[in-house]
C-alpha cells in the first residue's frame, strides 16, 4: 500500500458529508507513520484508520470513529469514498456503512494569505491571483488589501482569535508572514498560530528568518525561532522558509548622506530577492506534501560585504554609495537620535553584527531548488526594482 501516495490526496481539503445529516464536514488529515489521521472538526475526533487502498479508481479508507460510535451508538466502522460522483466502493471488510457512511470527495484546495497589503504577502498574493487560485487575502484592513481575482479580503489582525478562526475554518493552506516587528509581535504571532489550528488549517507555511535561533545574534531571529516552536507543538502541517536579509532592502540601508553605517566588519550577507521568495512559497503553497516538517534557509546567489553592496547601489542608482563600518558602541550612539525603543536598537544594530559574525553569510541552493530558476543576485534585484533606463 502506497500510504505517501494516499496522503498526497488527501492533504487537500476534501469535503465529507454525513450521508444521514447531509451535512458537509470539513476534514483535514495529518501525516501518517504507519497510521493515517482523519480530522473532522464537526465531531472533533480522529478517525482510526483500518485499512486503506486503491481500488480502481478509488481511495477506500476504512475508518473507525470513536466521536460517531458515541453519538450515534453504532461501533461500524466507515467507508470513505473520495469521488463523491462514484459509487459506494466495496471496502472488502464486509463492514456495515455507519450511520449510512461518510462520502469524501475531493476539492480545490482553498488559501488564505496574510500580509497582502505589503510587499511580500501582496507578490504572493498576485501570483495566486494570477494562477487562477482563489484566496482568502486576510489583513488588519481588509479595505486596503489588493483587488485580485478571485480574492476576498478579510479581517485578520494576528491578535484577534476569533476572526482568525472565523476566517480560517474552511482553509487548507495558510501562508503567514511575520508581522511587523513589535515588542508583542510573538504574542501576535502565537495567537495567529493557536487559531490556525483551532481552525483545523492542514498546512501552515511561515516566512521565518534566516539561521532562526534562540540565541540568534539577530535578535528578531530569535522571535521567529519561537514562533517556528510554538508551530511545531500545535501539531499543524508546516514549512518554515527562513529568509536571508531582503536583497530589496538594501537601499533602506543608505543614509542621507550616502553611507551604509554598521557594526557589519567585512562580514557577508546572502541577501534575497522577495519575488524568489515568493515564487518559493507558492511553490510550497500549491504542491505542500513534499515540504511538510521541511525548514529551507532561503538565500540569494552570492554571500556579499556592505563593501560590495554599496558598489552596486553605486552602478545600478548613479550616486555615490559608501559603507563606513562602525564599531558597536559608535551604533548605539549614532541610532540613539531616533529615541526608539532598547529592543528596536538591538535589532538594528544586531543586524549588522549577524553579517559580521557569519551568522548570514551561507549561500544556500533552496531557491532554485524550490522555483527551478535560479536565485537573483543583488543587481538584477534593484535593476529590476529601478525599471528600465530612461530614453
Ligand atoms: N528578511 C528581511 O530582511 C526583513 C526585512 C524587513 C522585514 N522583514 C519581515 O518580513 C515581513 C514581510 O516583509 P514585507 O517587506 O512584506 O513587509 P511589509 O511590506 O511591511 O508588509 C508587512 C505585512 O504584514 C502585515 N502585518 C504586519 N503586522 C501585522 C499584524 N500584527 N497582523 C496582521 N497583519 C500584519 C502588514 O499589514 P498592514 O498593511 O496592516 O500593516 C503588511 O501587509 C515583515 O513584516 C517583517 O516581519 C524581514
Amino acid at each position: 500500500m502506497d500510504l505517501a501516495g494516499i496522503d498526497q490526496r488527501l492533504t487537500d481539503r476534501q469535503s465529507m458529508r454525513c450521508r444521514q445529516t447531509e451535512e458537509a464536514l470539513p476534514v483535514r488529515t495529518t501525516d501518517i507513520e504507519g497510521a493515517l489521521t482523519v480530522r473532522t472538526n464537526h465531531i472533533g475526533g480522529a478517525l482510526s484508520v483500518l485499512t486503506a487502498g486503491i481500488e480502481g479508481a478509488l481511495l477506500v479508507i476504512t475508518a473507525e470513529c470513536a466521536a460517531c460510535d458515541e453519538k450515534h451508538g453504532s461501533s461500524s466502522p466507515v467507508t470513505l469514498d473520495p469521488y463523491r460522483s462514484a459509487s459506494p466502493p466495496s471496502h472488502g471488510g464486509g463492514a456495515a456503512p455507519h450511520h449510512g457512511g461518510l462520502t469524501m470527495a475531493p476539492a480545490h484546495a482553498t488559501y488564505a494569505i496574510t500580509g497582502a497589503t505589503g510587499r511580500l504577502g501582496g507578490r504572493i498574493a498576485r501570483r495566486l491571483a494570477d494562477a487562477g487560485i482563489e484566496q482568502t487575502l486576510l489583513a488588519r484592513t481588509p479595505a486596503r488589501a489588493p483587488r485580485l481575482a478571485g480574492a476576498t479580503p478579510a479581517p485578520g489582525a494576528y491578535d484577534d482569535h476569533e476572526a482568525l478562526v472565523r476566517a480560517l475554518r474552511e482553509t487548507d493552506r495558510v501562508l503567514m508572514v511575520s508581522a511587523a516587528e513589535s515588542p508583542d509581535r510573538l504574542h501576535a504571532h502565537r495567537t495567529f498560530v493557536d487559531a490556525a489550528a483551532e481552525a483545523g488549517v492542514a498546512h501552515l507555511v511561515y516566512i521565518s528568518f534566516y539561521a532562526a535561533a534562540p540565541e540568534a545574534t539577530f535578535t528578531l531571529a530569535r522571535d521567529h525561532w519561537h514562533t517556528e516552536q510554538h508551530i511545531r507543538a500545535s501539531g499543524i502541517p508546516f514549512t518554515f522558509l527562513r529568509d536571508n536579509l531582503y536583497a530589496d532592502f538594501m537601499p533602506a540601508l543608505v543614509g542621507a548622506d550616502g553611507a551604509i553605517r554598521g557594526p557589519a566588519g567585512d562580514g557577508r550577507a546572502a541577501v534575497v530577492a522577495q519575488d524568489d521568495i515568493a515564487d518559493a512559497a507558492v511553490a510550497v503553497l500549491r504542491g505542500p506534501h513534499p515540504h511538510v516538517g521541511r525548514t529551507y534557509e532561503l538565500t540569494g546567489p552570492e554571500a556579499l560585504t556592505l563593501t560590495d553592496v554599496a558598489r552596486i547601489l553605486t552602478a545600478v542608482g548613479g550616486r555615490p554609495v559608501s559603507y563606513v563600518p562602525e564599531t558597536i558602541e559608535e551604533a548605539y550612539a549614532s541610532r540613539a537620535a531616533f529615541g526608539a525603543a532598547d529592543w528596536q536598537l538591538d535589532a538594528w544594530v544586531s543586524t549588522y553584527t549577524a553579517i559580521a559574525d557569519g551568522s548570514l553569510a551561507t549561500v544556500t541552493t533552496a531557491i532554485p531548488d524550490l522555483t527551478g530558476h535560479p536565485a537573483a543576485p543583488l543587481e538584477q534585484v534593484l535593476r529590476t526594482a529601478s525599471g528600465p533606463p530612461a530614453g
